[in-house]
C-alpha cells in the first residue's frame, strides 16, 4: 500500500459531502445578510438613476432613489449602507472646500437617510478626492501630496459628516496619523459614539478604475496614488498598519482590495482578532459581473462564491456592489 492510501476507507471525504443534508451539517463558514455593506453612488438631481457604463446594474442616485435603496437596504436586513458623492466639476478645487461644506452632497444624504431610515447605519468615506480638483486623496503643493495639511482637512470633513448623523467614518486617505487625529476631534466635540472603519491596508490597484469613473475622478487624477496607498508586494506592512490603527482609536478595520488580498484578511484576523472587513472594490465587481452579462460565468453562483471565500479568510463583513442581490438570494 502506497503511504497516501494508509487511511483509506477509514477516510472518506466523500460521504460528508454525499447529500445537500450532510454538506450543510458539516459547513464551516457562513454568509449572512448581516455581514454585508452596500456602496451607493450619490448625485444631485431629481428622480435619477444614472447609469456607470464600468459598472453594469450600478447606478448613481438622486436623493429620492437613494432613499428608495435606502428603504430596501433596510428591508433587506442590510445594516449599513456606504455613501460616496459624485460631485460636479465646478465644486471641485485645490483646497478641497466643499469637503467639508455642511450642506455638500454626503452630509444632505446623510440627514435625510438618518430621517427616513433611522435604524440603518450610514458610513462615509474620509478622503479629499471627490472634491479635489487633481483627483488626489490629499493635498497637493508642487506635486506632493501634504500628509498633515491633508489630516487637518480631513478631520473638518469627518467632524461635519459626524453632525450630520453619519454611524460609521471610513477614512479611505491613507495619510499618517489621521486616525489619531480624527479620534481626538470626535472626543472633543461630543461625537464619542461615532465608530471608525479604517480603511488601514488599501493597496495602490488597478482594480479602483470603474469606481474612479464613479464618481468623476478619473478625468481629474493627476500621476497614481503610489505615494500613500499600499506596494502589492507588501504583507508584513498591513499588520504594522491595523495595528498602528487600532492604537490610534479605530474600531474596526479593512483591508482593499478584497479577493487579490485574502491572505492579508486572514494574516489580520488571525493577529489582532477584531472586527475585519474586506471591500469588494468596483474592478472587482466589473470582472464578475462583465462575465456574467456575457454568459461567460453563473453570475449568481460567481458572486456568492467570491462573498463566501471572504468569510473563509476570516472577514466579519464586506463592502460589496453586490449587497442588494445577495441579500435578496440570502432571504430565499
Ligand atoms: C477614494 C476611494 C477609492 C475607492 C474608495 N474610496 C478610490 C481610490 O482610492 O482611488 C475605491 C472603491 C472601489 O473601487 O470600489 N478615497
Amino acid at each position: 500500500m502506497r503511504p497516501s492510501q494508509a487511511a483509506y476507507p477509514a477516510t472518506r471525504f466523500r460521504r460528508a459531502r454525499r447529500s445537500d443534508a450532510l454538506r450543510r451539517l458539516t459547513q464551516e463558514n457562513l454568509l449572512s445578510v448581516n455581514d454585508l455593506i452596500w456602496p451607493i453612488f450619490i448625485r444631485d438631481g431629481v428622480n435619477i438613476r444614472e447609469p456607470i457604463a464600468s459598472m453594469p446594474g450600478v447606478f448613481r442616485l438622486s436623493l429620492d432613489q437613494a432613499l428608495k435603496a435606502a428603504e430596501e437596504a433596510a428591508d433587506l436586513g442590510i445594516p449599513a449602507i456606504c455613501l460616496f458623492p459624485y460631485t460636479d466639476p465646478s465644486v471641485k478645487t485645490e483646497g478641497c472646500e466643499e469637503a467639508w461644506n455642511p450642506d455638500n452632497l454626503t452630509n444632505r444624504f446623510i440627514r435625510a437617510i438618518k430621517d427616513a431610515v433611522p435604524d440603518l447605519a450610514i458610513m462615509t468615506d474620509v478622503a479629499l478626492d471627490p472634491y479635489n480638483s487633481n483627483g488626489h486623496d490629499g493635498l497637493v503643493r508642487d506635486g506632493v501630496i501634504l500628509n498633515d495639511e491633508t489630516v487637518e482637512a480631513l478631520v473638518k470633513m469627518a467632524l461635519m459628516q459626524a453632525d450630520s448623523g453619519a454611524d460609521i467614518l471610513g477614512p479611505s486617505d491613507m495619510m499618517d496619523g489621521r486616525i489619531g487625529a480624527m479620534r481626538m476631534a470626535l472626543e472633543a466635540a461630543g461625537h464619542k459614539d461615532v465608530a471608525i472603519l479604517s480603511y488601514s491596508a488599501k493597496y495602490a490597484s488597478a482594480f479602483y478604475g470603474p469606481f474612479r469613473d464613479a464618481v468623476g475622478a478619473s478625468g481629474a487624477l493627476k500621476g497614481d496614488k503610489k505615494t500613500y496607498q499600499m506596494n502589492p508586494a507588501n504583507s508584513d506592512e498591513a499588520l504594522r498598519l491595523i495595528e498602528r490603527d487600532l492604537r490610534e482609536g479605530a474600531d474596526m478595520v479593512m483591508v482593499k482590495p478584497g479577493m487579490p488580498y485574502l491572505d492579508i484578511c486572514r494574516r489580520v484576523k488571525d493577529a489582532f482578532g477584531v472586527p475585519t472587513y474586506a471591500y469588494q472594490v468596483s474592478g472587482e465587481y466589473a470582472m464578475i459581473q462583465g462575465a456574467a452579462d456575457r454568459g461567460w460565468i453563473n453570475g449568481e453562483a460567481a458572486m456568492m462564491e467570491s462573498l463566501m471565500g471572504f468569510k473563509r479568510a476570516g472577514c466579519d463583513g464586506i463592502l460589496t456592489y453586490f449587497a442588494p442581490a445577495a441579500a435578496r438570494l440570502l432571504r430565499n
